[in-house]
């Protein structure tokens, strides 16, 4: 495949170059036959009720309840195929902010639609991929600090560039458009708009600098030539999800931080570089333009990437914090919650096929007004255990357990989960924790790898080549995140009822008129409701028949029930949600879109929707 075939794949296919699916052995029949929709999914059991046999207690009792009446105040919206948003009846949407919309005056008029931004302006307006964000109440101001997870060289490089830089300035152009976006929003009183010049407007982005704590910050491992401390990186890359500290700060997850490394010259291509999917050509030609990037000058360069990174949105002149105690994968989101006892929790995962869940858990305690210090830097790193009897373990990486050193273990955090056995996921994408209950779901979003010896079906992940996804729920022992065990069930396991009528089908709560693939933006809101965004499949065909676009759905995790909320614009996926501080405002990524939405004409403009309830009423 030669370099500008590598620009159009999706990350899950870049994913796949780098490392193969092995061929087809026939288990995946076998398995479709094990884990038919009667056998598999018609006997169900309460949730956590010690269920031993495979087959037969994994869906939650709520799964299986078909609700008599929705506990949702709105009717459900169809499946859509335009280049629209739809939301239901007596909603209202309007785009908050576009890619090269600007944060700074300086920066009005700067985005044109035929040929994108100027370098110029390029870090002086809203970047490109809107994916995790959440919103800030400072001093009575309203604040966002969202991602701008990746960039499309095509609308955003000229037309004769066929989607690679050719030059310097094009790959700062790139740098720019990526990256984070801190910035205060404010209600006009018909809807919200960004506050141009907000003295808390900002971007973060590639060439910006860091500073690194924890176990592996300052380790021969994260030493460059420009910073032979290993204490200052710059650039935080690919930053997907997103959390919010308990302490008001926000957390930002580099994720496919791999594909921007490539090497002008010879460089030692390590097991470790393997398992990160690191190789000699990046996406975007970084390397040719700036030797950080290129594998043959900074071989460390890497492992200062594929971090949880802090960012205080209330402070525009502080300095990013990159936590090597959260370890280094490709980190979807982080969401923060609170042991019994007062330790700080973070749930993570590795959004890649076949790898794994990961929880940290703080050496320190926290309580409202305290300091903050050592917290996400000082603890101990776990990985996820399922068992396929519905009981679960965090198993701590440490030197004793991996036989590696604490620095190997936070730079390498895959290889170490391997050594202690973690299970294989479906692709972990957001964690969500439940604000009314002691439980946490991740979305798995598919994962066209599972099947075969190399990643055998599991329980938690039953379904070879898993095309639809699932959404896996844990509750933790004695109520309390810190706690080592947990058990478990699947909340949903999507699915097409109407084109399949085994497991494939999806679990009973899916059914034609809710049906979708590929879980992967959550979130819960303050009335403990589970909101679903999807990153799939949008074709409208074969397997994926009748689930039109990609979508947000929202679930109850009483009742099982779920109902779709919103259909984004064909070609997009929908990723990142927040509220307003009344709650009456909820603010939606729409990533990548096709056609020219949202102007209409010119190029399509990934941007953040603001959707709020007619009636002023709170949403859902
Ligand atoms: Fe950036 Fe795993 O989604
Ligand atoms: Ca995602
Ligand atoms: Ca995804």
């Amino acid at each position: 495949m030669n370099r500008d075939d590598i620009i159009d794949l999706s990350w899950d296919d870049f994913d796949e170059l780098r490392d193969p699916r092995p061929e087809g052995n026939g288990f995946d029949q076998v398995v479709e036959r094990a884990i038919s929709r009667r056998g598999f999914l018609g006997g169900v059991l309460a949730f956590g009720s010690g269920a031993t046999v495979f087959g037969s207690g994994l869906l939650s009792s709520a799964t299986s309840a078909r609700a008599q009446a929705s506990v949702f105040a709105f009717e459900p919206v169809g499946i859509a195929t335009d280049f629209d948003i739809h939301v239901p009846a007596g909603y209202t949407w309007k785009s908050l902010v576009r890619w090269g919309d600007a944060l700074f005056s300086e920066a009005e008029g700067a985005f044109s639609p035929e040929t994108g931004v100027s370098v110029e302006m390029s870090d002086k307006v809203f970047g490109e991929n809107t994916d995790g964000m959440e919103l800030f109440e400072v001093d009575g101001k309203q604040v966002i600090a969202v991602n701008s997870e990746y960039v499309n060289p095509k609308v955003n490089l000229p037309a004769d560039s066929e989607g690679m830089p050719k030059n310097a300035d094009e790959v700062v152009l790139l740098k720019h458009m990526q990256g984070v976006t801190v910035m205060e929003v404010a209600d006009t009183g018909n809807g919200y708009e960004v506050v141009v010049d907000s003295p808390f407007n900002r971007r973060i982005h590639h060439d910006t600098q860091m500073t690194m704590d924890g176990p592996a910050a300052g380790s021969d491992l994260v030493k460059t030539n420009a910073d032979p401390e290993g204490m200052s990186p710059k650039g935080t890359m690919n930053n997907c999800g997103s959390g919010k500290t308990l302490w008001g700060t926000y957390l930002t997850c580099e994720e496919n931080f791999n594909g921007y490394f490539g090497a002008t010259g010879a460089f030692e291509e390590t097991e470790e570089f393997k398992r990160y999917g690191i190789g000699g050509e990046g996406r975007y030609a970084y390397e040719k333009y700036d030797p950080r990037y290129d594998l043959s000058k900074e071989p460390n360069e890497p492992h200062r990437h594929g971090w949880v990174t802090e960012i205080d949105p209330a402070d525009p002149e502080s300095t990013p914090v990159k936590h090597t105690a959260l370890g280094r994968f490709k980190h979807e989101n982080a969401e923060m919650v609170q042991a019994v006892d007062g330790r700080i929790v973070v749930y993570m995962g590795d959004d890649e096929r076949g790898e794994f869940m990961y929880k940290f858990v703080s050496n320190g305690t926290w309580a409202e007004g305290q300091p903050t210090d050592g917290l996400l830097s000082d603890g101990k790193l776990y990985v996820a255990k399922f068992n396929d009897d519905q009981s679960g373990e965090w198993l701590p990486l440490t030197p004793e357990t991996t036989g590696m050193s604490l620095e190997e273990i936070l730079v390498f955090s895959r290889l170490a989960g391997s050594k202690v056995g973690a299970t294989t996921m479906d692709r972990p994408e957001w964690i969500a924790a439940n604000p009314l209950r002691v439980e946490a779901y991740c979305a798995l979003t598919n994962n066209s790898k599972r099947g075969g010896d190399a990643m055998p079906v599991n329980a938690a992940n039953p379904r070879a080549t898993n095309e639809y996804g699932q959404i896996v729920r844990w509750r933790p022992e004695g109520e309390d995140h810190g706690a080592d065990a947990f058990t478990w069930d699947l909340f949903v396991m999507a699915g097409n009822p109407e084109v399949h009528d085994d497991a494939y089908a999806g679990s009973p709560n899916v059914t034609p008129g809710n049906m979708f693939n590929s879980p992967d933006g959550m979130a819960f809101d303050s009335q403990g409701k589970l909101w679903i965004q999807t990153d799939g499949e949008d074709s409208n065909e074969g397997d994926f028949a009748g689930m039109g676009n990609n979508q947000m759905l929202v679930g109850d995790p009483e009742t099982g029930e779920i109902a779709r909320f919103l259909t984004a614009p064909n070609g997009a996926e929908v990723t990142g949600l927040c509220w307003s501080a009344d709650r009456k405002t909820a603010f939606v990524g729409i990533q990548h879109p096709g056609g020219s939405w949202p102007d209409g004409t010119g190029k399509p403009r990934s941007a953040i929707i603001a959707v709020w309830r007619e009636d002023g009423q709170l949403i859902g």
